[in-house]
């Protein structure tokens, strides 16, 4: 059914996609006409998304409740000063505005804010006053991706240069560099650009999946306001590879800078673009508030206007993805790493990292450390020198830190020496590095309370797709909530089975990882959380 879903979807093509119509127009019943879809299918899309439910509309101003502003505990008080300014039934939720450095973080009139006090954020509501966040970028290392931003001539000079070469010797320079993913998966880029570029279609796409949703990472806004060029090579180089028509940016519209910068720059490179000789679009799609979106496929549906769940695969994207075309979808921090491998060879970033970890990794810090910002480290360094040479020691008492987002570890901090910065060490050591973002648990931050957090996120986020993940995850939350409501003990055995389920039995990594951090903080704080359980 959702295969022909897709296809009349693609009857109105890209530009004037069902996703943005959707966004764009509250007038559903009209819109299942044009689309000649039926109209559950479009409400059962629009209900999905926070910015679209009809309970999110008259809301004004946005509190962030992700796990860094958790932590820092910024957000009661924020709450207070805001609803001086509002009636509390106007302040809505945002997961992660990606200002994970300061927190304090709030969304208003299409701004972002953080770290404001009081005084200023009546400033901020009395004369809309922009305050621009401000964080240390450095690196550990080579820096591939945090050097000084590139120039249009450089953008210019090295697509020139790019495309005298064959698409295989430039798919050939990928392979040698050994790159691997950097949304959370380290799947090798080369492999997915081989398989689409040698599936026959008369199109093919592109996707830069901008949906960065793991809270405590905002790296890859970091790559979208600071090295937008990058990026946009990256994309433009891709499709050239595979013989894309377009490079879609599917960007998360609480980074509202992130869509203005890439937007921007995609203008001043319009006339070099016109004057290629292939055929290519970038198009920015602004998202619309749905953590699973980051989940390529369910990226794909979303682009496609329908409900944002799952796909089963196979067939996999690279074979039939966005319309049921061929479609590469990859993260912003794998697509910026192009102009360095392209302009200076495959070897010279293989030369850099681990053996099976190639290259460099940008790392998020919170508020939690003395520096918090973003680090490019060379993989292999340890986490202690990220930890103390870039982020200059914790600026607070830290008993453990969740790396990789929410499916993320929960690493106690007794265990960071035995770290290094690459997805083996995680993954060895029973954790997992994901997309790299680290947020600080404090040592009176209770451990069931955060526990019950990841499971709230959880619950809220799952598509609910698969039976383990829609239904386990809510029941793992009711039982921590009870535990700290009711003093109701959490019976071991039946928790453990509902952690093995999720992990054996779901679809993809949302509900398959959960039970990761969750299992290392039964590990690691089973003192603490011992009075939460029976036997
Ligand atoms: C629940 C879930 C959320 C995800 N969120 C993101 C995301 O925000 N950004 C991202 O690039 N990849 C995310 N991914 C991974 C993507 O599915 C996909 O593997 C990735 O975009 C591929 O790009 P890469 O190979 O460059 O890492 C997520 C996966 C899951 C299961
Ligand atoms: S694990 Fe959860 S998010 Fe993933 S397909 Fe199943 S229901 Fe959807």
């Amino acid at each position: 059914m959702s295969k022909n879903l897709s296809e009349l979807s693609a009857r109105h093509g890209l530009e004037n996609n069902l996703f943005e119509n959707l966004a764009g127009n509250p007038d559903t019943e009209a819109i299942a006409r044009e689309f000649l879809i039926g109209k559950a299918s479009v409400n059962g899309a629009v209900s999905f998304y926070d910015f679209l439910k009809a309970e999110n509309r008259d809301k004004k101003v946005y509190v962030c409740n992700g796990s860094a502003c958790l932590c820092a505990g910024t957000q009661k008080q924020l709450t207070q000063h805001l609803e001086q300014h509002f009636d509390s039934s106007e302040i809505g939720h945002m997961t992660c505005l990606g200002r994970c450095h300061e927190n304090s973080a709030f969304h208003y009139q299409g701004r972002n804010y953080s770290g404001l006090d009081s005084a200023e954020i009546n400033v901020v509501m009395d004369n809309k006053k922009s305050v621009k966040d401000s964080y240390r970028v450095g690196s550990l290392g080579t820096p591939i991706l945090t050097g000084k931003a590139i120039s249009i001539d450089q953008f210019i000079n090295a697509f020139d240069a790019l495309m005298t070469k064959g698409k295989n010797e430039i798919l050939g320079e990928l392979k040698i560099s050994s790159l691997r993913g950097r949304g959370g998966a380290g799947f090798p880029i080369s492999f997915k650009l081989d398989s689409a570029m040698n599936t026959e279609s008369e199109q093919k796409y592109i996707i830069c999946n901008a949906d960065e949703g793991d809270a405590g990472a905002y790296s890859d806004r970091y790559l979208l306001e600071q090295q937008p060029l990058l990026v946009l090579f990256g994309i433009l180089a891709s499709a050239y590879i595979i013989g894309a028509d377009h490079g879609i940016l599917y960007i998360r519209a609480e980074y509202p800078e992130s869509i203005a910068t890439i937007k921007n720059n995609i203008e001043q490179l319009a006339p070099y673009i016109e004057s290629i000789n292939f055929d290519f679009k970038f198009k920015i799609i602004s998202a619309q508030g749905a953590y699973i979106c980051g989940e390529e496929t369910a990226l794909i549906n979303s682009i496609e206007g329908q409900r944002p769940e799952v796909r089963v695969r196979p067939p996999f994207p690279t074979q039939q993805g966005l319309f049921n075309k061929p479609t590469v979808v990859n993260n912003v921090e794998t697509l910026a790493c192009l102009y360095s491998i392209t302009t200076k060879g495959g070897k010279f970033y293989n030369a850099i990292g681990t053996d099976k970890s190639k290259g460099t990794k940008l790392i998020s810090l919170d508020s939690c450390f003395t520096h918090p910002g973003i680090y490019e480290v060379e993989m292999g360094r340890t986490l202690l020198d990220v930890f103390e040479q870039c982020g200059g020691g914790f600026a607070k008492d830290i008993k453990a830190l969740q790396i990789g987002g929410p499916l993320g570890g929960i690493i106690p901090t007794n265990k960071i020496s035995d770290l290094q910065l690459n997805f083996e060490s995680f993954s060895n050591n029973g954790f997992l590095l994901g997309h790299a973002s680290v947020v600080g648990i404090p040592v009176d931050f209770p451990m069931i309370k955060y526990l019950h957090h990841l499971f709230e996120f959880a619950v809220y986020e799952s598509c609910g797709k698969c039976f383990p993940c829609r239904l386990g995850t809510k029941r793992g939350e009711e039982l921590l909530l009870n535990a700290i409501k009711n003093k109701q003990k959490i019976d071991r055995e039946l928790f453990t089975d509902l952690l093995n389920t999720l992990e054996q039995g779901s679809l993809c990594a949302h509900g398959g990882g959960i039970p990761l951090p969750i299992k290392n903080a039964l590990i690691y704080f089973s003192d603490e959380l011992s009075d939460y359980f029976c036997n």
